[in-house]
């Protein structure tokens, strides 16, 4: 046991609740968010913060935790990254994935966004649908030989034979080989329509912001909420 490791179970969690009380918290250099001046609709304020992400060299800027759920699963989240952003967020994955099993059977769905050295958070809610087959297409066609050999290898998130895992990758990259232009036909490119958006913003100190933004008909009403 070196000099500096805990004696007891008891001194082990005392010293992982110092070590977290302590851990390091962002000190954000952007702009604070002044919720009397922000867009009339959230998704311009999205686009910016995510410009401010990009260009502060956030890693992954695109990744974002997406929750889905069904009667059978109940809640369920990984992190997915966020492939364009028009009037809805976009991302692809496999329609036969579990995530993609449930947006079918649910299509509501959460997504969180977080920059943690900008100190902000964006949350998401809306409804998946499954976008058009050519956007599917040439999301898969852009995508690294190897990480498209692996999405026709085996499904997605199916349990599998290590043994027989070289095999299937060697007879995906055949199989690409041949017909370069393959695109399995699971492949999906998802769009969420959101019917709110939520900006969290931890300005300098311990001050926080949020400024919730939730779709009436064609139009956003936006509201401060108590951090
Ligand atoms: C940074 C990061 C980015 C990821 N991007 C994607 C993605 O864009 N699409 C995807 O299907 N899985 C992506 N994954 C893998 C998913 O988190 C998840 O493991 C996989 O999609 C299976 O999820 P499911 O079993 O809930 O369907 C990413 C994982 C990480 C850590």
């Amino acid at each position: 046991m070196s000099p500096d490791a805990p004696e007891t179970a008891a001194d082990a969690v005392a010293s992982l609740r110092d070590r977290l009380r302590e851990a390091a918290r962002p000190e954000p250099d952007v702009s604070p968010l002044d919720p009397e001046r922000v867009p009339d609709e959230p998704l311009a304020l999205f686009r910016s913060w995510l410009d401010e992400a990009i260009d502060g060299d956030v890693v992954q800027p695109h990744a974002f935790v997406l929750a889905t759920t069904s009667t059978a699963s109940g809640p369920t989240a990984r992190t997915v990254l966020l492939k364009d952003l028009d009037e809805a967020f976009w991302f692809a994955s496999s329609v036969e994935s579990p995530k993609g099993v449930q947006m079918t059977e649910d299509d509501r769905v959460a997504l969180t966004f977080t920059w943690e050295a900008q100190g902000r958070q964006v949350r998401v809610l809306g409804t998946a649908s499954a976008g058009p087959r050519d956007v599917a297409e040439a999301d898969f066609l852009h995508r690294h030989p190897d990480t498209r050999a692996a999405a026709i290898a085996v499904p997605q998130s199916a349990e599998f034979d290590p043994d027989e895992a070289d095999a299937a990758l060697r007879a995906a990259r055949t199989r690409l080989d041949a017909d370069p232009d393959l695109v399995p036909a699971d492949w999906t490119a998802w769009r969420v329509d959101p019917v709110s958006v939520e900006f969290w913003q931890a300005s300098t100190g311990r001050d926080q912001v949020r400024v919730r933004y939730e779709r009436v008909g064609d139009d956003w009403r936006r509201a401060s909420l108590w951090p």
